[in-house]
């Protein structure tokens, strides 16, 4: 009897009787990769082989066996979903799990095993170009919005993978920095979300990153892999190599990684094609355990967690069949745009505009037209259809308001990606002079100006493989606007970027829109947004510094750091935590986001004075909507510790609730923690502590911007 095949068996013994039926051959098979995105299944026991795609939002097209041009499939154009720093923008846990669900259903239809995705690195620094991969800068928002996605991708019998374990947190030489950082940093900032995604979110995969970490490739290293991932969180799930992130047979078996994954050659090199059998973990393995250099106590275990990897993807029975480019995906790519964006000024309410007022818009930006969901690196997609910001808005204004468009800077003319190309021609032989001036010219004349700039995919902008130059605008941007905002006062800029960016014009602007990268459903979320549609709810899951040594990466002088070293000298103080620290200014502070409407806070009360260890204690404020429309409102609870032993920032996120009000309508909104969320991390107890004092709790419509706040003791 084969009981491997037989679903009514547990998992544990269908992959002890799987194992015990294959040979060292196949079981070295399964362990690295056969192609660029799959590896080997036993074709003799009828166990299927098991294949990955990117990305973390939207299913990449189909590349070649072995190579990373397109293969040109006709049918793997799909829904490109907005990118996560949107989905963390939206502050809204179900939000999360509709995504992954919907993420998963594309993945699950295109028969993908694993979906390479999500990130969670933390935002250490604005020039990370993969920041617009990831969820922000607070390990408390990534944690809890990174686990409804997960649980959704899987809930299709798809694997998510979560990425990029751990500390990759730039592309600057991404594949040999060591990153030196302190444990209490370490466990405070960089592994929650990661601990989330394994013990709340209970990811069957996860990927290993470039850097280097104590010296050891974080692809196998005893640290992150054997101590910090499977001893202390009990993670059963596969390792998968970041993409030639795999350097050394000896500690790819011993240091924790299952599955082998790369390009053209074993590690980062370049070598020949379909070299697989050449990888860390294939033949030199195997030549290994023949001579007897190596036993297979370790292989045995990586193949049982890749068999049962197999047990909950390809070889699952009743897993549902997934759908591409549905209804429901587009309904919920749509609401996940319009509930990320974020209005971060809107003086004189110049938003929403009435178009039915509105005789003549002018639209300026090459980002109002250039499409975006090509490039970037690996998250790149072929999309079924994206509606471009200037697209959205035409359809939206009908034949009410005249749109009229010019593109006022040349950015990225480019519009391919491995080869894929979006069909945009954005050759432009104008000088930056006469594109200016026709882009003021136009403005003078029209009721309202949209310019819709920011950044995009392009190699040192927003985009994998390499960081920005600056926190700057590039391409002449803020002259542009300045030029704009001095001729038309009903002047709204829309940012599309996946970073902070400065905006030394941001007092000379009265409208400003964080814009993300949306995906297929871009121009109508911004579109309806822009009308007055939807009311904006959005908050920021990063600072937008004013300069960029108000971070504190920057500040202290370690990035992107030399001789391949970088070590993390702000420790815990990153985003919010370093500018309350210092008393910087932000230009535009974490968790700010404006509204339509207008919320009113009550004064928060605490259901007890004092709290012992075992105790929850839950704080309780009214909120109103004192505006004339409905709206959604993020409230904030943020833990400050008054006294403690070791410094501590001066407020920590610890709650959120979305509420959504009608207008004069008011709720009652209640947040409950425990000692967790007072304590920090002692590296010298290897634990996490709660000192007895006093503690406040303060609630706040931002980091920066706090409606008021109660005191409490821990006994
Ligand atoms: C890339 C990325 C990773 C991606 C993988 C496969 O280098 O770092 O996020 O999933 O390789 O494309």
């Amino acid at each position: 009897m084969k009981n491997y095949l037989d679903d009514t068996k547990s998992i544990p013994e269908r992959v002890e009787d799987a194992l015990s039926r294959m040979t060292v051959e196949e079981k070295v098979g399964m362990i690295h990769a056969q192609s660029k995105f799959s590896s080997a299944g036993v074709p003799r026991l009828g166990i299927p082989e098991i294949w990955t795609s990117d990305g973390p939002h939207g299913v990449r097209p189909e590349v070649l066996w072995d190579e990373w041009s397109q293969a040109g499939w006709t049918n793997d154009s799909c829904f490109a979903f907005p990118a996560l720093t949107c989905l963390a923008a939206s502050w809204d846990k179900n939000l999360s799990l509709l995504y992954g669900i919907s993420l998963g259903e594309e993945a699950r239809y295109r028969n993908k095993n694993v979906l390479l995705g999500p990130g969670v690195n933390i935002y250490r620094t604005p020039l990370n170009g993969r920041n617009f991969e990831y969820m922000g800068e607070d390990p408390y928002l990534s944690s809890k919005m990174v686990v409804p996605y997960i649980k959704g991708v899987q809930s299709n019998g798809v694997a998510a993978c979560v990425k990029h374990f751990a500390l990759n947190n730039q592309e600057v030489d991404r594949d040999k920095v060591n990153v030196n950082v302190d444990d209490r940093t370490l466990y405070e900032i960089y592994l929650p979300a990661f601990k989330a995604a394994v013990m709340e979110g209970g990811t069957w995969a996860i990927m290993g990153s470039y850097n280097l970490y104590k010296n050891e490739q974080c692809c196998h290293n005893q640290y992150l892999l054997n101590d910090i991932l499977r001893k202390e969180w009990g993670f059963e799930g596969v390792v998968i190599s970041d993409w030639g992130g795999a350097h050394n047979t000896l500690q790819s078996i011993t240091n924790g990684l299952d599955m082998e994954f790369g390009t053209w050659a074993p590690g980062m090199a370049w070598g020949k094609t379909n070299n697989y059998d050449n990888y860390y973990l294939a033949k030199p393995y195997l030549a290994m355990i023949k001579s007897g250099e190596a036993g297979t106590k370790e292989l045995d275990e990586k193949v049982r967690r890749i068999l049962r990897l197999e047990f909950l993807t390809a070889m699952a029975k009743n897993k549902p069949f997934g759908a591409m480019v549905s209804e429901d995906h587009i309904a919920a790519g749509h609401k996940i745009a319009t509930d990320g964006i974020v209005l971060l000024q809107n003086k004189y309410n110049v938003l929403p505009i009435d178009l039915s007022k509105a005789k003549k818009i002018a639209v300026i930006g090459e980002n109002a037209v250039k499409m975006m969901t090509v490039g970037g690196g690996s998250s790149s997609l072929k999309a079924k259809y994206e509606i471009s910001p200037l697209d959205g808005l035409k359809k939206r204004a009908g034949t009410q308001t005249e749109i009229v468009y010019a593109r006022g800077y040349v950015g990225d003319a480019s519009s391919t990606a491995d080869g894929y190309s979006t069909g945009q021609d954005l050759k432009e032989t104008r000088s930056a002079d006469e594109l200016l001036t026709e882009a003021v010219n136009l403005a003078k004349g029209a009721d309202y100006v949209i310019f819709v700039g920011g950044l995009n995919k392009s190699e040192h902008q927003d985009s994998e493989g390499a960081d920005r130059l600056g926190l700057e605008l590039p391409y002449n941007q803020d002259k542009l606007i300045s030029e704009l905002a001095k001729v038309n006062k009903n002047l709204v800029v829309v940012n599309i970027s996946g970073n902070a960016v400065a905006m030394p014009w941001v007092n000379e602007v009265p409208a400003i829109i964080q814009g993300w990268f949306l995906g297929s459903e871009a121009g109508n979320a911004i579109a309806a947004v822009l009308a007055g549609d939807v009311n904006p709810s959005g908050k920021l899951p990063f600072t937008f510094p004013v300069k960029l040594n108000d971070n504190g990466a920057h500040a202290l002088g370690e990035y992107p750091g030399s001789n391949g070293q970088v070590t993390y000298n702000e420790g815990i103080f990153v985003g919010y935590r370093w500018t309350d620290k210092q008393k910087i200014k932000p230009l535009f502070s974490f968790g700010h986001g404006l509204s339509y409407t207008t919320f009113e806070y009550g004064k928060v009360t605490a259901d007890k004075k004092e709290m012992n260890d075992a105790d929850k204690i839950t704080f309780t404020v009214t909120i109103k909507n004192t505006g004339t429309r409905e709206g959604s409102e993020i409230v904030q609870l943020y833990i400050s510790d008054l006294k403690s032993s070791l410094p501590r920032p001066v407020k920590e996120l610890k709650g959120f609730e979305k509420v959504n009000l009608k207008a004069g309508e008011e709720k009652v909104v209640s947040i409950t923690v425990d000692k967790a969320a007072l304590s920090f991390f002692d590296a010298d107890k290897h634990n996490w502590v709660a000192e007895a004092g006093d503690f406040e709790a303060l609630i706040g419509a931002s980091s920066a911007d706090v409606r008021s706040k109660v005191g409490f003791k821990l006994k």
